[in-house]
């Protein structure tokens, strides 16, 4: 198996042939390997990394001049790959390269993704000052909460990882800003990812290009990736739907009780109506991807796990209410989300299974 590096360089004039050495130091003779760099310099970078590829046959080198970005930098180094097993590095050395054998060995044992982690058991940061540990902390935290896909990994805001090409095959990758391991993570199909503790080191030379901008183009990732994808999209899809739901319930109520209609089976009505709305709109909209089963065996499932659900809302609030004395407007709030919860995982794994 071949292994591609793709290393992006923004001005890393005094880092690329250190870097070049200590990967052929620590593959030569054990890996078939290349590096990639994908540069977008304004210094003498470029000059170097061409006197680095005419010098040695392992390194390949593409400068951009109209683009610049490291997560589009990596996209078209992945596209310019010949290996099956792709990595992605900093220049700066503070991925150590030493670690490039121990992840390979972890896909030849079967991992699809292997990410070296600076937050498990042995593993360290580097002595990040106190402001970068605090804002990698609070990311890292934001995108869990965003993105299913990336809740079990401790490391996902890493630019250091490696896994099989066979698992983006197919997929187009459009990043925005830094965060292609998220990208990668959120769009590719991995079974098994693997996490090994490394040490994250001091940078060699130079100095770091990240910034505020750089944060805020985070967000804007992590928001593109929630509309983008289906499973990532779809229970707060689900939750407005239900909100519309609320609405529509209220409306009809309203109407068919100033039509003289008693309040019940106003109740009754409007409530029907709007599980039938309910229904229609996350059968076109919330699981429109996952049509296996015919349309009325979805409704019948629907309608069982609205009952269900409505149970469950009666029954958590009875317990707040009556059993802890909680306030009679929370406790049917806090019903409200359990059954919320409730009917997304049935429905989820039940109704429009995949
Ligand atoms: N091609 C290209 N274009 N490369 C870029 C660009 C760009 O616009 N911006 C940065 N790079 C390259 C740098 O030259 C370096 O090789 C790598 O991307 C990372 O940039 P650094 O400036 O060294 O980033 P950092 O050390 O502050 O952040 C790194 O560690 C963080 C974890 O603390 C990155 O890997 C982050 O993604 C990571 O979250
Ligand atoms: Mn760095």
């Amino acid at each position: 198996m071949k292994l591609s590096i793709v290393v992006p360089t923004y001005n890393e004039l005094d880092n690329v042939t250190v870097l070049a050495d200590q990967i052929y130091t620590s593959l030569q003779g054990k890996v078939d390997f290349e590096i990639i760099f994908v540069d977008d310099s304004t210094d003498d970078t470029p000059q170097r990394l061409q006197a680095l590829a005419n010098e040695r046959s392992y390194v390949r080198f593409y400068h951009r001049t109209g683009e610049k970005g490291l997560g589009t930098a990596v996209v078209l180094g992945f596209s310019k790959a010949q290996g099956d097993v792709l990595t992605v590095m900093d220049a700066d050395l503070q991925h150590p390269p030493s670690m490039l054998v121990p992840m390979m060995k972890e896909i030849m044992n079967g991992a699809d993704m292997v990410i070296p982690s600076r937050f498990i058991e042995g593993g360290d940061d580097g002595g990040l000052a106190f402001h970068r540990k605090v804002v990698s902390a609070v990311a890292r935290y934001i995108g869990k909460l965003a993105l299913t896909s990336i809740r079990k990994i401790s490391d996902p805001t890493s630019g250091f990882f490696m896994f099989r090409r066979e698992c983006i095959r197919g997929v187009t990758l459009s990043p925005i800003g830094w965060k292609i391991l998220i990208e990668v993570l959120a769009r590719g199909r991995f079974e098994r990812i693997v996490e090994i503790p490394y040490r994250f080191h001091p940078r060699n030379a130079g100095e770091s290009k990240m910034s505020i901008r750089e944060q805020w183009n985070y967000l804007r990732h992590l928001l593109k990736l929630m509309i983008e994808i289906p499973e990532e999209r779809r229970f707060y899809l689900f939750a407005l739907v239900g909100l519309s739901g609320v609405v529509i319930n209220m409306v009809i109520y309203d109407v068919l009780v100033h039509l003289g209609l008693a309040v019940p089976l106003s109740a009754f009505i409007s409530a029907i109506c709007a599980m039938v709305s309910n229904f229609i709109l996350n059968d076109s909209l919330t699981w429109r991807e996952v049509h296996s089963t015919s349309l009325h065996k979805r409704a019948l499932k629907y309608g069982v796990t609205s009952v269900v659900g409505i149970s469950v809302n009666i029954l958590v609030l009875d317990l707040l209410y009556k059993g802890a004395h909680i306030h009679y407007l929370v406790s049917n709030l806090v019903g409200i989300a359990c059954a919320t919860v409730f009917n997304y995982i049935a429905n989820n794994a039940w109704t429009w299974r995949s």
